[in-house]
């Protein structure tokens, strides 16, 4: 079966009140139109037309990396006119699923339903029952329940008003029967445009049929035209999103303060506290817990992890961050891109980390900057230990091996070899490699002054 999809999205949504084109605002961090797109493209050998208009140039950048027939409609003419735009690119006797850039989360199964229902001489129409249907166009049957037109609502009648199955705007139907009958539409209603919705009588003017679905979950049909709804379509989709997790074995101090912004993917006896946002991809092993505040990005973290209080973790798609089984980090650490750290490692608080490799054990508990750092198993890294890897042009990298000791508020200045359990004094800028077993110190050599008297303050005059 050959299935073409049709995005409208031309729209301007001016009740957000922004320069930015609607379907380009962010639901779960992502474009309300990627959602849509994302979910179309599951279709396979789909071909996906988009109708823009308002901030046209804007939209196809963001998705300029998809394969998408781009189509501009340049009056907002109505959504029969919309879909009008792309008849050109729809395939003969494709299955034409019309759905809109402004209803992010419908839902691929239910698409699917509507696939299968809809043939040569079937329109599949997505319809629902709400408890407001007001705004939305009624679903008008006749006494044996077949659908034989769609009345908007600033059409409908006082009665028709009262019918609370509504059109959700979503349907598949045959490009064969769209090419012939959506000429017929003309603009002769309230609002003066060419109604999408026209095309249900016309269908059954023509001796068709409409077979109807509802989706699984009313959130699959909300549409975005405010703020607020945006707001409230976002705390709904973390809410589900929590909710499967739970499913799977992840507890939260709070579900209702939960933020996924990509795609998590958990083990059992999670648990994640209050204000963690999770961006990318991010796997947490089973009996891993997160702290309250954290925000971790394109990680892949082990089992019996303890990330604590207001980490941050910014993996990149390229260089994730990877945290072995039993790794403590936190709190007010941050792991940049690239970070490794084998088991039973430790990074404390007001460590910084990027590019770095620790092994097995190793610690830097506090106040540390670790960059381009090899470094091996059982090594200490002392408070206020920086790797010195800029040198204004190039990045050099610092090699810390197993068994070394870093005095507190050294300065490693790269390129340079630590060797195996050799140690570094306190306090020193450490420019040359160190030897395995050897003991360096760079640093000012102390004096002592006996006697020494502080300056002290002269008493005032007169006392
Ligand atoms: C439409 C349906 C209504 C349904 C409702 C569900 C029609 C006539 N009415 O009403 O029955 O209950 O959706 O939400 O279809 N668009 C274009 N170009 C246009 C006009 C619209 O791209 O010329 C896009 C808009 O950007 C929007 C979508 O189509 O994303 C829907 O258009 P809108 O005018 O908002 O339709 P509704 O009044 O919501
Ligand atoms: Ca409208």
């Amino acid at each position: 079966m050959v299935v073409d999809v049709v995005i409208l999205a031309a729209g301007q949504g001016s009740r957000m009140c922004s320069k930015q084109p609607k379907v380009l605002h962010r639901l779960a961090g992502k474009p309300l139109l990627g959602h849509v797109l994302d979910t179309a493209t599951r279709f396979e050998n789909a071909q996906i037309t988009v109708v823009i208009g308002h901030g046209a140039e804007g939209v196809r950048a963001c998705f300029a990396d998809r394969s998408i027939n781009w189509v501009e409609q340049t009056e907002q003419l109505g959504t029969a006119h919309a879909v009008a735009q792309a008849l050109p690119f729809l395939r003969a006797s494709a299955s034409t699923l019309i759905l809109y850039g402004d209803v992010p989360l419908i839902s691929f199964s239910t698409l699917q339903v509507l696939v299968e229902l809809s043939d040569d001489d079937t329109l599949a129409l997505l319809t629902a029952r709400v408890g407001d249907p007001s705004g939305y166009g009624r679903i008008i049957r006749n006494r044996y329940a077949a659908v034989e037109a769609i009345v908007e609502h600033k059409d409908a009648t006082p009665t028709q008003r009262e019918i609370n199955e509504i059109n959700t705007g979503v349907m598949c139907v045959n490009s064969d029967l769209l090419h012939a009958l959506l000429p017929n539409i003309d603009k002769g209603n309230a609002q003066g445009e060419y109604y999408l919705t026209d095309l249900i009588g016309l269908v059954r003017a023509a001796g068709k049929a409409i077979r109807t679905s509802a989706p699984a979950s009313l959130l699959e049909i909300e549409g975005v035209n405010t703020r607020m709804q945006l707001a409230a379509l976002e705390r709904a989709h973390q809410r589900e999103i929590a909710a499967s997790l739970m499913d799977q074995g992840v507890s939260f101090a709070d579900p209702a303060r939960f933020d996924c912004r990509g795609r998590l993917r958990t083990g059992t006896d999670v648990f994640i506290d209050i204000n963690s946002v999770f961006e990318g991809e991010v796997e947490l092993g089973s009996g891993t817990s997160i702290g309250p505040n954290c925000a971790i990005a394109n990680a892949v973290i082990g089992e019996g992890v303890v990330v604590k209080a207001n980490t941050v973790i910014e993996g990149s798609i390229n260089a994730p961050v990877v945290l072995a089984n039993d790794v403590q980090v936190g709190p007010f650490a941050r792991l940049r891109e690239g970070t490794i750290l084998a088991a039973g490692t430790r990074i404390g608080n007001f460590v910084e980390t990027k590019k770095a490799r620790l092994g097995e054990g190793s610690k830097a508990n506090h106040l540390a900057y670790l960059g381009d750092a090899e470094i091996g198993a059982g090594v200490n890294i002392g408070a206020g230990t920086i790797t010195c890897n800029y040198d204004g042009v190039n990045k050099h990298k610092t090699q810390i091996e197993d068994g070394a000791f870093i005095g507190s508020n050294s300065s490693l200045v790269a390129p340079l070899v630590i060797g195996k359990g050799a140690t570094v004094g306190a306090g020193s800028a450490i420019a040359k490699s160190v030897p395995s077993e050897n003991l360096a110190v760079a640093r000012g050599a102390q004096r002592n002054i006996p006697g020494w008297k502080r300056p002290h303050q002269k008493p005032p005059e007169g006392k």
